[in-house]
């Protein structure tokens, strides 16, 4: 049997708590974060400024070979990791409910898809690291040694979506963003590649009445009890 990666996968749909659970889990261990979702939603930004239509444009992989992408450290700790999409600083730009949308349409495209894949693996490969997205534990890592996928009700994930998004000083209409939800959830889940799915040895944490104190607690203590194995 082949040697499992020392990788963290933390895989569920918006507004789970993902991002927050993950940087908490990458600092407890000292690995790193590795944001997929802000790849995707770079890209999506990028094919939106081209103003090209996917649907047409059957030369994907010619677009992306003028996409620079970097990571840049978050502006203050437990921030959002930032990127430079061909060097210029698009961290707060990719935020926005909007840019969201447009990543998971963008996401739904194997050449896309591969080209992240790709860049995701290159990452992890020295391991120690953690990383969130939608098909970590299914696609990207499958040899990954701890996999989560956690999930909840989808009006609790739209009520922390709306209160995390007010705090970044981004305004949003409830309702609005409770459909964009639905509809990124339903794109993300029956995309022909790579949907959104728990990898069949994840480990399921329904977090709808579970604080992230709590989740970060069960994870760590999974995770020891693995590695004590
Ligand atoms: O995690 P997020 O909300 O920042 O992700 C934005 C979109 O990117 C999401 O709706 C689907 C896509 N995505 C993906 O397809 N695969 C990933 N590993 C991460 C994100």
């Amino acid at each position: 049997m082949s040697e499992k990666q020392e990788i963290v996968t933390i895989d569920g749909p918006s507004g789970v708590g993902k991002s927050t659970v993950s940087k908490k889990i990458a600092d407890a261990l000292g690995f790193t974060y590795l944001d997929t979702g802000a790849m995707y939603r770079a890209v999506g930004l990028f094919i939106h400024r081209l103003g090209v239509d996917l649907e047409k444009e059957n030369d994907i992989p010619t677009l992306l070979e003028s996409l620079e992408l970097y990571f840049i450290p978050p502006a203050e700790k437990g921030g959002d990791v930032g990127v430079l999409l061909n060097g210029e600083n698009v961290s707060e730009v990719i935020r926005t409910p909007e840019v969201a949308m447009v990543a998971s349409h963008v996401s739904a495209f194997p050449e896309i898809r591969k080209k992240l894949t790709e860049m995701q693996r290159i990452l992890g490969e020295r391991g120690k690291i953690v990383a969130e997205g939608r098909d970590m534990g299914t696609v990207v890592f499958p040899g990954a040694r701890y996999k989560f996928f956690l999930d909840a009700d989808p009006r609790e994930r739209t009520r922390r979506r709306v209160v995390q998004l007010r705090e970044q000083g981004v305004q949003v209409d409830e309702e609005e963003l409770h459909a964009m939800t639905l509809e990124r959830d339903k794109n993300d889940r029956e995309r022909a590649i790579a949907p959104l799915k728990p990898a069949e040895d994840a480990v399921l944490l329904d977090t709808t009445s579970s604080g992230v104190e709590d989740v970060v607690e069960k994870i760590l203590r999974i995770i020891k009890k693995k590695a004590g194995n």
